[in-house]
């Protein structure tokens, strides 16, 4: 009997080990022979664990395990995981991942030493948790040259944005949630200062444009600075606020950036609410595609890692491991991609066409106004009219 092991044992692991058994007979069916979970690697004691019988705190009782084909790694961060991942692939076995951290940083690394050793190395749950999203990209889309990539790619500021739009909640009560409901970080610093959404930016430009991209290099603006105020004077413009990944192909090279983005309220992002995620894909024969659904929580990973696991024991002779890019040229400054700016600013309407003409002002309830310019291409250029307008915010509209 074919076993695999899950590392780490905190809300994906356990969904994981949920998934498995409760789908033993499907995930068997779909990895062409029965698979057993021979250990689960963990830090500390669960006495009342229905799967106690399996816990182990040593990592090398997997490794030296040769009835171990796959290996799980959801502990997450680029420490152990990194360690226990590449000793996996050196003694032969397969490596599935929902660490969106370890990719977008050891991707790269870690396919080209699977693939020198045989095994397989996919991650599809590190991107949009359970939404299919990275084999269609990479297979049912492989007649397209991929012209851009963007989405909302964090279930908990998306959450957060969502209550703050529609009910009104404050930005820590939002967050608080997100966390009681296991969507967020352990440090929620890397969801609401848009850290996680650029790890899964890198992930998609990686495999979109096969330039392998560093996430340092990506332009990052998280939430912490949209006020009540911004969803406001938003929603009378017509828009709503989501923090949006995008990476895109232009004639000079690849971009990409995070930053929360006014999106027009008729757009389909708009109605992605809460946990949920939703990619699109804009491809040259296929157009524009959308991928939607839960993009944080136990179960929906752990569904995308299980079918990896399954995947992974069904390919043993013929290893599965995506084209993380290679190593490549920098990226171009985010202003590469034209785009109009949403503008929140104290002044009078003359101000406002003053700096922007035809730009059209609508006033909220602290007395500020909101208006949307034409296109930009260069924010310095944008940031010198702000102060006429005595601009307190600018988010880009998503075209
Ligand atoms: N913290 C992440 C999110 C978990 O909120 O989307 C899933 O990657």
């Amino acid at each position: 009997m074919i076993k695999y092991a899950i590392l780490g044992f905190g809300v994906v692991g356990g969904g994981l080990a949920q998934v498995m058994a409760d789908q033993k007979d499907k995930l068997a069916a779909a990895a062409g022979r029965q698979m057993e979970l021979g250990y689960i690697l963990v830090r500390h004691d669960y006495p009342d664990s229905p799967w106690r019988d399996k816990l182990v705190r040593d990592f090398s009782l997997i490794e030296n395990d040769p009835d171990v084909a796959v290996v799980a790694e959801v502990i997450g961060g680029v420490g152990a995981a990194y360690e226990y991942s590449r000793r996996a692939i050196l003694a032969g076995k397969s490596v599935v991942s929902s660490n969106k951290e370890l990719v977008a940083v050891h991707g790269a690394e870690l396919a080209a030493l699977a693939r020198e050793h045989g095994v397989s190395y996919l991650f599809e749950g590190s991107v949009g948790g359970g939404i299919p999203l990275l084999r269609p990209l990479c297979r049912c889309l492989a007649a397209n040259r991929i012209d851009q990539v963007y989405g909302i790619l964090n279930g908990t500021t998306n959450y957060i944005l969502t209550a703050m739009d529609a009910h009104g909640r404050s930005f820590a009560d939002a967050l608080k949630t997100a966390q009681s409901l296991g969507y967020a970080e352990a440090d929620p610093t890397a969801d609401v200062e848009g850290i996680d959404a650029c790890r899964k930016t890198t992930i998609l430009a990686d495999l979109s444009f096969g330039q392998n991209v560093d996430p340092a290099d990506i332009p990052t603006r998280g939430i912490t600075q949209v006020e009540p105020a911004d969803l406001e004077l938003a929603r009378a413009l017509g828009y709503t606020v989501k923090l949006l990944g995008r990476a895109a192909r232009t004639g000079e090279g690849i971009c990409a950036f995070v930053e929360p983005h006014l999106v027009a309220r008729d757009h389909i992002l708009a109605s992605v609410n809460g946990v949920m995620n939703a990619c699109a894909i804009q491809g040259s024969a296929v157009g524009e595609v959308v991928l939607c659904g839960p993009g944080a929580g136990a179960h929906p990973t752990a569904s995308a890692v299980a079918a990896d696991i399954a995947d992974a024991v069904r390919h043993m002779a013929d290893p599965q491991v995506p084209d993380l890019g290679r190593p490549g040229g920098a990226l171009l400054p985010a202003d590469a991609l034209c785009s109009r700016w949403y503008v929140r600013a104290q002044c009078g309407p003359e101000a406002v066409s003053a700096a922007f003409p035809g730009a059209e002002p609508v006033y909220g309830s602290t007395g500020e106004c909101g208006f949307v310019t034409g296109a930009m291409y260069d924010r310095r250029q944008l940031e010198e009219k702000l102060a006429a307008v005595n601009g307190r915010a600018a988010y880009r509209v998503l075209a």
